[in-house]
């Protein structure tokens, strides 16, 4: 979480700065702060709030200079503030930190005793003061920033600057993502890539504990034994439109629009149409010395895992686990070499996915990440990589990359059972048939979004609203429920139809919206009889179902949103759409900040 920038220039580096952080918004909007060194003096503002308010705060002149860092923060320690906000600085330092700081009380202690004053709550500050400490024992900046990275435990992200230096930035990376981004005559540093775009023509991605001075003319990387090392540059491929909202009001809307496209991308780069089979992991020639796969995720990478188990154990008759990243990396686990272990994550930054991944490593037979960001630290430390290729996705609520993971760990199932022998070439051929009238399907539903606008008025009033699915609908049920959470502030629920009677139905009344997911397939007789529950308790029923489903309801007692007719296999993809589109809209009729939700943030770097 947190955005960091900083950017050595020959112009006036403050309107830059400004437009990189509302970038970096996606990453934390409670606070945000510049600043610049000019004169050999340290210029700084800060506000609390999006970085718009920043923008008005900030008057002409009152930050010149052609050296500069910046930060939008997502609070760890210390409320939203100006107090709070980064830049913090110390006599001749300042920075901006993306991370937590584990042993920050230890090294303010030592502080305080020394004398030093605090005026935020932040482990930032701490930093800061650190290495003011060591610049007042008259060492080099250099010398003391290295001997202040040295002392800190956690995961960090660090972008220094000195006032007696307007030439260099110190930077270091360990647990946080942190790239150094070159444009023509610029030189850049930021918390990811994608916020660079259109500013930089090659970008380098620094390594686990690099650290690193970097100038306009000279890039000196360092790894954490302080022998100098090259990082590899890479060019830049990405275009700035596809970071821009286009015609859509927010980006959540643009980028449900975008899954008909981006699902194509996911696919064909693991379907061979000709053959007819799957081109992904060719290298997993057969899977007899694995008996468990587990995938693990955060939010609704998670969800997307929980889909997976479903199509894994029916195709690949193979028992997999499931867990959440943050349970799973402190969880007393039982590896035995003979697993698959699975990471999801659309950032590939997750603090505790990529912790989840750390404790498999090397107990389990291989690593395979499923990612959106190929350079992200999960990819980096995976045995094999399979992107999902759903393009920079700026709304906090996950949209296209869910489809995009679900795309790919569809294609991962039919290669698997391949693999073992489990499918005949006909239903190896109607698998991978479904997967690619996909988009034709998605696009279908999206031409029609007034079904799911009327939805969302239903429920724009209500305090709570609970979600029903059976089998692979379930996970449905509970994406849908953290999506319309996210984005309407509304308290939602996901449940097993068939575990209603064991609680929830105490709940239900004419109040309480019930929006059942119940698609034709081998339990659509028992869902509809959980909706009939939900109805003899004078229960709000809004149902969702294909045209199959449709014709087989035993009343028209509530209103029905109608799928076109797809096959089971697919069943949880589809079904993604309305959970976005009635979320979405929830959204937009309360006037939430959809792109932005409280409290949220995209990229969840910290534990
Ligand atoms: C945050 C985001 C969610 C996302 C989750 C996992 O909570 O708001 O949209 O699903 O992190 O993120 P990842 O990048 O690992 O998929």
């Amino acid at each position: 979480m947190c955005g960091i920038v900083g950017i050595l220039s020959n112009n006036e580096v403050t309107p830059t700065i400004l437009k990189v952080l509302k970038k970096l918004e996606y990453r934390g909007y409670d606070s945000a702060g510049i600043a610049t060194i000019f004169n050999n003096k340290i210029k700084r503002q800060r506000a609390k709030g999006k970085i718009e308010n920043l923008i008005k705060q900030i008057h002409r002149n009152d930050l010149p200079g052609n050296i500069g860092i910046g930060h939008t923060r997502w609070a760890t320690h210390g409320v939203p503030s100006k107090d709070n906000a980064h830049p913090h600085q110390k006599g001749s330092v300042v920075g901006v930190h993306n991370g937590i700081i584990e042993n920050f009380r230890e090294l303010k202690e030592e502080l305080l005793i020394k004398g030093y004053q605090f005026s935020s709550e932040t482990d930032t500050e701490v930093i800061v003061q650190l290495c003011s400490y060591y610049i007042d024992q008259g060492i080099s900046n250099k010398d003391a920033f290295l001997k202040t990275i040295d002392r800190l435990e956690g995961a960090f992200a660090l972008c220094f600057m000195f006032d007696d230096d307007d030439k260099n930035l110190f930077i270091s990376k360990r647990g946080a993502p942190l790239v150094i981004g070159f444009g023509k005559n610029e030189v850049y540093i930021g918390s990811d890539a994608v916020s660079l775009t259109s500013l930089i023509e090659s970008v380098i991605f620094l390594d686990e504990n690099d650290w690193a001075i970097v100038s306009k003319n000279e890039i000196l990387i360092f790894d954490q034994k302080g022998n100098k090392v090259q990082r590899q540059k890479k060019i830049v491929e990405l275009n700035n439109d596809i970071i821009s909202k286009g015609n859509y009001h927010h980006f959540m809307l643009k980028e449900i629009h975008e899954q008909p496209e981006v699902f194509g991308y996911a696919t064909s780069g693991f379907i061979d149409y000709k053959l007819q089979k799957i081109n992904m992991l060719n290298e997993v020639k057969e899977l007899h010395g694995i008996n468990k796969i587990i995938l693990v995720g955060c939010g609704t990478a998670y969800y997307a895992c929980a889909v997976a188990k479903y199509w894994l154990e029916k195709f690949v008759k193979i028992s997999v686990e499931i867990d959440v990243a943050s349970e799973f990396r402190y969880r007393e686990t039982y590896f035995t070499k003979k697993e698959y272990a699975i990471f999801v994550s659309q950032s590939g930054e997750t603090a505790d996915t990529l912790a989840a991944l750390r404790k498999a490593k090397g107990k389990v037979k291989k690593i395979i990440s499923i990612v959106n960001v190929t350079e992200s630290s999960i990819a980096r430390e995976s045995d094999f990589v399979l992107p999902i290729k759903a393009g920079p996705e700026i709304g906090v609520a996950s949209t296209k990359a869910f489809t995009n993971q679900l795309a790919v760990l569809a294609c991962l199932t039919i290669k698997f059972a391949n693999i073992k022998g489990l499918l005949s070439d006909k239903k190896n051929s109607e698998l991978i048939d479904s997967l690619i009238s996909i988009p034709g399907v998605i696009s279908d539903i999206l031409s029609n979004s007034k079904k799911f606008q009327d939805f969302a008025k239903k429920l724009v009033l209500s305090s709570n609203v609970l979600f029903l699915g059976r089998g692979i609908l379930y996970p449905l049920a509970l994406e849908a429920a953290l999506k319309l959470k996210e984005i309407s502030y509304i308290h939602a629920e996901g449940y097993p139809s068939g575990e209603l009677k064991h609680g929830p139905i105490a709940l239900i009344d004419s109040n309480m919206p019930v929006i059942c997911f119940a698609p034709y397939n081998e339990l659509f007789e028992k869902t509809i009889s959980n909706v009939e529950e939900v109805l003899a308790r004078n229960g709000n029923i809004l149902l969702i179902t294909d045209e199959e489903g449709f014709d087989l309801l035993p009343t028209n007692q509530f209103p029905v949103i109608k799928l076109p007719k797809i096959s089971n296999f697919i069943q949880p993809i589809i079904y993604a759409i309305p959970s976005q589109l009635i979320a979405y809209y929830t959204g937009l009729y309360k006037g939430t900040d959809i792109d932005q939700p409280r409290n949220l943030a995209k990229s969840v770097t910290v534990e």
